[in-house]
């Protein structure tokens, strides 16, 4: 019934449909950068044509910046809108604190600075991305490029001290050279395994004046929403322990699915 996508791609777009009773008409939104946000991207902008929804855009990232104004959303800088009322964006892991690392994209900084400009941030995520502890995806570190392999030295002996199991420090690359983010910096992959003390981690990483910001989010979440394929759709509200369960009918989404899936 879902055509060829994949659980994971189905409890994507679930989880993103989850999101969308978080907008209320005439808000300011952040919009994410990743395949989950894409689905995001996409059911905005149907709901906008098909319903008349109004809100105005920020975009995480050049990515998702092309991708909603494709789709005949108006994307604004952050500066001339101020202050957002939510934004919806993917995660690479949380953990039951809704912690998260974010990065996987190379979008940390923008991700970072538009959900911390946000009243209320919400993850949309599968169930892969949920642990116990962080750190088995590789925590992204955006480093100017500037005595970027000094900062990666520095980086690695600062985890000496750490409460990590891992300690490799990797510089990601695009191709044959390390990769430029949209604000032309390097990003460091520092790979943790796991991450015993992430406030304290997060704290240091500050300390390094080569570092401009790192994808570990304390405390900003305040709900992550999971789709599975099977249909289900649970969420999660920071400071609770329980999630709410719900069954989302997939034969009913099944058109929607397959008109944004194309
Ligand atoms: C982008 O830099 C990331 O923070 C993404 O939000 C994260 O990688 C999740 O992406 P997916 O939704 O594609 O898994």
């Amino acid at each position: 019934m879902s055509g060829n996508l994949s659980p994971a791609e189905i409890g994507k777009f679930l989880s993103a449909k989850g999101a969308l009773r978080f907008v209320e008409p005439d808000m300011k939104l952040g919009l994410g950068t990743g395949s989950t946000a894409a689905w995001l991207v996409k059911l905005l902008a149907h709901t906008k044509r098909t319903q008349g929804l109004n809100f105005t855009a920020v975009a995480t990232s050049y990515a998702t910046t092309e991708l909603a104004t494709s789709l005949g959303i108006e994307i604004r800088g952050l500066d001339e809108v101020g202050q957002l009322d939510l934004t919806i964006d993917g995660a690479d892991e949380f953990d039951p604190a809704l912690n998260l690392i974010k990065g996987g994209g190379a979008a940390l900084l923008q991700e970072k600075i538009v959900a911390t400009a946000s009243d209320k941030m919400v993850v949309i995520t599968d169930k892969s991305k949920r642990v116990d502890a962080l750190g088995a995806f590789p925590l992204p570190v955006e480093v100017v490029r500037f005595g970027f392999r000094t900062t990666q030295r520095l980086v690695s002996e600062l985890l000496a001290d750490q409460n990590v199991r891992g300690r490799r420090v990797t510089v990601r690359m695009a191709g044959d050279q390390p990769l430029v983010t949209d604000e032309g910096h390097h990003i460091l992959d520092l790979h943790l395994e796991k991450i015993g003390d992430p406030h304290s981690l997060s704290a240091k990483l500050a300390t390094i004046a080569g570092v401009v910001e790192h994808g570990l989010f304390l405390g900003i979440a305040d709900a992550v929403v999971v789709g599975h394929g099977d249909g289900r759709l649970e969420t999660q509200f920071a400071g609770r322990d329980d999630w709410q369960v719900e069954e989302i009918d997939l034969e009913a989404e099944a058109a929607l699915l397959a008109a944004l899936a194309g």
